[in-house]
């Protein structure tokens, strides 16, 4: 069924083109298809499209469609366009008349538009979920192997020391930082497009601010000609909010291969977390994080793709955006498995202790030996010359103590600052559950 057929039918292939991936991917918005719908239907009733009767009806039916949909049991019948078709085609076999009467005042791409951020809205809210878990672990993790030192690298060369504990709450502070972006795209998504119609808005009176309050958007996307713009746009700010965190856990998953290669042997998993070879019997491999590593940098081209996708697009709807859900939605459900993985083998680290008993970790303390000259009167590039010397001799003595004190450093490392930044962006969202009384 298509909601535009005039009489003759769509050649077959055109058909199957067209609506492409819409079957497997508009499932996901369905539910939000239909608060989208009752919000409108609502709205249209106020401004007397509809008679009170006619929109119990169509409520009383949007909310057996909903827990259809809540209960799995909602599809995309044969030859049906999208959810959009398939959502109106039930209102209409079930009520008739009354079904036919819902689309006034609104087009698909305002429908779509508005599925898709509500959709967004709440798949970010669930990404943060994800990245709150992890955020706190990391910082448990951080306070727990804050004495377990480590070498810091620059160049892949020994450089200075290092801890567990600064490296676990780097991590966290990323994260933090990450969510500062996520906020800046959830604070894009929350507007509301519906009334925007195909782009243009409409001649009926429509109460655009009543359908943004039903579904607790912050404010509108008022321009109509803007709002249409929203699509693509929305997608990629989410993508880059998620690119963030992606590269956040890519890089600690490399960290991780690295620490746990032989060569250095800083922290151990558990054999089941670990993975075999089929022709090395010895092997514990990595793989976990291997795949962490590669899904996330896959996830960072993903801003890229909807550039490209949107890039060459005039202002107005155009096919071309139906395919910005299969390029984002798949990418959401991997960052959440990624971020799930990373808890996962996080838990359940082992870290070696004494790691810089080791020797060739000397050198680890040059700068500290040059510190404590210079805190004896030696000007500091005289100190760096004596130092080199006596590493070149071969006659360097590590330096007992390090007293580091300063903020964000092994001695003083500050989780309960980082904390705090976390916990105030993740104060600014405005979530609310305002959509979902729409069907209570
Ligand atoms: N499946 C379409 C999409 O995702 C729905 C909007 C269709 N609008 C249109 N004018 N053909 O973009």
């Amino acid at each position: 069924m298509k909601l535009w057929q005039k009489g003759n039918n769509v050649d077959e292939q055109v058909e199957k083109f067209t609506v492409g991936k819409d079957v497997l991917f508009d499932i996901q918005l369905a539910e939000y298809d239909v608060l989208g719908n009752i919000a409108h239907a609502r709205m249209i009733a106020s401004i007397e499209l509809l008679t009170k009767e006619e929109l119990n009806k169509l409520e009383a039916e949007l909310k057996k469609i909903y827990h259809q949909i809540k209960k799995g049991n909602f599809i995309l019948e044969e030859g049906m366009e999208d959810v959009h078709s398939q959502i109106e085609y039930q209102l209409t076999q079930s009520l008739g008349e009354t079904g036919k009467k819902i689309h006034v005042g609104r087009s698909r791409n305002d429908q779509v538009l508005v599925d898709l951020k509500l959709f967004l809205r709440e798949e970010i809210k669930s990404l943060i979920t994800h990245i709150e878990r992890l955020f706190k672990l990391l910082l448990q993790q951080s306070e727990k192997f804050r004495n377990h030192l480590l070498p810091g690298y620059t160049h892949f060369q020994v450089a200075m020391p290092s801890s567990f504990g600064l490296w676990f709450g780097a991590y966290a502070e990323s994260l933090s930082d990450d969510l500062e972006m996520l906020l800046a795209s959830y604070t894009m998504v929350n507007k509301n497009p519906l009334g925007s119609a195909a782009g243009y808005g409409s001649s009926f009176p429509l109460n655009r601010q009543m359908t943004t309050d039903l579904l607790g958007f912050e404010s509108l996307n008022y321009n109509a000609v803007y709002a249409q713009m929203t699509r693509g746009k929305s997608e990629k700010a989410v993508a880059m909010g998620m690119s963030n965190v992606a590269s956040t856990l890519s890089r600690l998953a490399y960290d991780v291969c690295l620490y746990m290669n032989q060569e250095f042997g800083f922290v151990k998993f558990p054999d089941e977390l670990t993975t075999g070879s089929s022709i090395m019997p010895h092997k514990k491999n990595p793989d976990v994080f291997e795949l962490i590593r590669a899904r996330c940098n896959r996830i960072q081209a993903i801003p890229n793709e909807l550039t490209l996708l949107t890039g060459n697009l005039p202002s107005g709807y155009h096919r071309d955006l139906q395919l910005s859900k299969e390029i984002i939605f798949p990418a959401i459900t991997s960052l959440k498995e990624c971020i799930e993985m990373t808890i996962l083998m996080l838990e359940n680290i082992s870290i070696r202790e004494n790691i810089l008993n080791d020797k060739k970790y000397d050198v680890l303390y040059s700068v500290e030996s040059v510190n404590q000259l210079v805190m004896q009167g030696t000007p500091f590039r005289d100190a760096y010359k004596q130092v080199g010397e006596t590493i070149a001799q071969g006659n360097f003595q590590r330096p007992q103590s390090v007293p580091y004190t300063h903020e964000g450093s092994i001695g003083n490392l500050n989780n309960n600052k980082i904390a705090e930044k976390f916990n105030s962006t993740l104060s600014k969202f405005k979530f609310n559950e305002k959509m979902r009384e729409l069907i209570q």
